[in-house]
């Protein structure tokens, strides 16, 4: 005998409604009265009926293909669903979802993702890079304001050259200080992070030497650390196209690493936690480097770390 019983299906801050089996989420949330919006009428090529399935995934039918290209186009993350396409297959499922097109504003912040083929919102594992110049604010106050912007666009140009080089994406520049994460593309995040943060010390130090300390009397130094995890990207602003901000709570470990460099009297402070994501350290010579427990300002437990760069010469 055929089990013909109806889903429950529950839209979180909304209402809870019966799904008839064959029907899909989206045609059984129109019958209820939901504004259920379905811009491509149910053809899996706008993603506008998406919702976000809090419980009872599992109980729905597989993505169909044409869900699944626009997911992969999208970059759906993980528990996003196309309403027109998700069915409940368990007979008596109770299913629990998010709306996430819920009025016209949402609908229009959509519009505009959608048109530049940007990703929704993920969570994602990356390397974590802050620099910063030391000591900057003291040459600025001292210093004319051409040369002090002229110095830091050249220091700029520098350091996106090599994170360009080694796949680093720069996600914010405040003052003189930058924050760029690696492994947005996949694959390894943390060794072309640590080859970044190597480059860039060196080319920074001749830098220093030809050039601010010739024509300035100003030696360059700069402190970098990088930490690795899981993070939130997506693109974020008040501005009409929004830049990709990438944020949670390794990256505020990853800024505290950048701020120790000082007190640790090196230039390169890295997480244990980046280094364990290496294939090989011994490629990068870090075979035998031992770590040191660190107490990070802002930062709930302590932190196992390792020294890469260099000792200040003035500490
Ligand atoms: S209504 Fe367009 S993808 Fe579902």
């Amino acid at each position: 005998m055929s089990d013909d019983r109806a889903a429950t299906v529950e839209l979180l801050g909304e209402r809870t409604f019966s799904l008839a089996p064959g029907r899909t989420i989206l045609a059984g949330a129109l019958a209820a009265g939901v504004p259920h919006y379905h811009a491509c009428g149910g053809n899996a090529q706008c993603s506008t009926c998406r919702v976000y399935v809090e419980r009872g995934a599992e109980q729905l039918t597989p993505p169909s293909a044409a869900e699944r290209r626009l997911a992969e186009k999208m970059g759906f993350p993980d528990g996003v669903r196309l309403a027109c396409q998700a069915r409940a297959r368990t007979p008596g499922a109770t299913l629990v979802l998010h709306r996430i097109v819920r009025d016209e504003d949402d609908l229009n912040l959509f519009v505009r993702t959608h048109a530049r083929g940007r990703s929704l919102g993920e969570q994602r594992e990356l390397a974590l890079f802050f620099l910063d110049i030391r000591g900057f604010t003291g040459f600025a106050e001292s210093s004319l304001p051409f040369d002090v912007i002229h110095i830091l666009n050249r220091f700029f140009a520098l350091v996106r050259g090599a994170l360009a080089e080694h796949g680093g994406r720069v996600i914010e520049v405040a003052g003189d200080g930058l924050y760029a994460v690696f492994g947005l593309e996949g694959g390894d995040a943390v060794a072309p992070a640590i080859r970044a943060g190597r480059q860039i010390i060196d080319d920074v130090a001749r830098f220093s030497l030809d050039y601010t300390e010739r024509y300035f009397g100003y030696r360059v130094t700069i402190g970098v650390g990088l930490h690795y995890g899981r993070v939130i990207c997506g693109h974020v602003g008040i501005g009409v196209d929004g830049a990709l901000s990438v944020i949670g709570y390794p990256v505020n470990v990853a800024a505290r690493l950048q701020a120790a460099t000082k007190e640790l009297n090196n230039s390169f402070v890295v997480s244990r936690r980046a280094i364990e994501r290496l294939d090989d350290p011994g490629a990068l010579g870090l075979a035998d480097v031992e770590p040191q427990i660190v107490f990070l300002r802002g930062v709930r437990e302590p932190c196992a770390v390792y020294l890469l760069g260099a000792p200040y010469r003035d500490g």
